[in-house]
């Protein structure tokens, strides 16, 4: 048998630390230390600020030491759960990929980075095939809600003319990094300008999910139109972290449409507010038509950490580079041009 997969988590925070968990109870995975930049976690044991409730052996150590640590510790993989945005987390993923290791992040624009980020897309892609390695941006969404799982539901579609995905949660039951960049309590007008200041963020990728989807499914998706807006409590809620009077943001509805050949090819629906109830629905308008629609909702917080951790073994086999869901996801329907394919060994 050979050596243990060595693994990094950079980002240490409640997504992070979800991942340490899941990955402690891993088979052949030996965690090899925590990067971060939270000081009270600096220098402590990966296990204990993870809230394993024992330690690992490793430590956590800060960002501006990670270039000599990543290069001195040598993993296969390391896990990005830092930010949301590529231009931030850039410098991270080349240190990891310099270091010669993998990066699976939880970046919600890495998902499909030639989106917002096309230059930075290019030059990770380079600097990953120069080290033979691989990166990739995944979770609950993007990563499977509102693209993986649509794209792999129509590998039994003859024929796809629309797609339409409403997630709809209970935003009481996620963490509170997720309420804070949802707005909750705020007024509906400092939601508003701090979403336009780039203060909160709300849920961002519905472009990169739809861009994402049809690249999967072989469609060019010519125009892409995206929007949040508050939903606003009529009466007082709580949450283990807000207290919401009535008139303050209790959640959003934000939404993602993609059109082709001036028509909406696909529609994302996000219903994320305190109290609502917890469902996904896949509607494929097509032949066959299908509405398919998970009762309980997937959980996001334990799915992103464990798309994270399931899709480590698919990624260390997909070519080099900078990759997404579709080099490692089952299949889909296909409605692009099979000349692409022609002359393949
Ligand atoms: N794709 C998906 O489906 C999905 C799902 C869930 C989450 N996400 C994303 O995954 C990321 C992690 O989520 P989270 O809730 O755990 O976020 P979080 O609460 O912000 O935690 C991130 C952790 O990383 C640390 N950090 C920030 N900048 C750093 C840097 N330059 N170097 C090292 N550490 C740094 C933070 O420290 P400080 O707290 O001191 O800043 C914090 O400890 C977020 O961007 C979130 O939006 C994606």
């Amino acid at each position: 048998m050979s050596e243990n997969l060595r693994v990094v988590i950079y980002g240490v925070g409640p997504i992070g630390s979800l991942i340490v968990k899941l990955l402690s109870s891993r088979k052949g995975v030996e965690l090899v230390g925590g990067v971060d930049v939270d000081t009270s976690k600096v220098g402590e044991d990966l296990g204990i600020v993870a809230g394993l409730g024992r330690g690992l052996g490793v430590k956590v150590v800060h960002d501006s030491n990670s270039w000599g640590f990543l290069r001195s510790v040598k993993p296969d993989v390391v896990i990005i759960s830092t930010g949301t945005y590529l231009d931030r987390i850039y410098p991270q993923i080349v240190r990891a990929v310099s270091a010669g290791a993998n990066v699976v992040s939880t970046s919600e624009t890495l998902a499909y980075p030639w989106y917002r980020y096309p230059e930075l897309s290019l030059m990770i892609d380079e600097l990953a095939k120069k080290n033979k390695v691989r990166v990739i941006g995944t979770g609950v969404n993007p990563g499977f809600v509102f693209d993986a799982l649509p794209a792999f539901l129509t590998s039994v579609s003859a024929e796809v003319r629309r797609i339409h995905v409403v997630r709809s949660l209970d935003a009481s039951k996620r963490r509170y990094s997720f309420q804070k960049k949802y707005g909750l309590s705020l007024t509906p007008e400092e939601f508003e300008s701090k979403l336009r200041a780039g203060e909160i963020s709300a849920h961002v990728g519905y472009a990169e999910s739809i861009m994402l989807l049809g690249c999967i499914l072989g469609v060019s998706i010519e125009r892409v139109e995206e929007g949040q807006e508050p939903i606003v409590a009529e009466e007082y809620l709580e949450t283990q972290y807000f207290k919401i009077g009535p008139g303050r943001v209790s959640g959003i509805h934000g939404w993602g449409v993609g059109y082709v050949n001036g028509a909406e090819f696909v529609r994302l629906d996000l219903l994320a507010s305190v109290g609502r109830e917890d469902y996904d629905e896949v509607l494929i308008e097509g032949n066959p038509t299908m509405r398919w629609r998970c009762e309980t909702g997937v959980p996001g917080d334990i799915a992103t950490a464990s798309m994270v951790v399931n899709i480590i073994p698919r990624v260390l086999q997909a070519p080099p580079g900078l990759i997404t869901m579709k080099d490692v996801i089952t299949p889909s329907a296909f409605l692009g041009d099979y000349r692409w394919f022609a002359g393949r060994t």
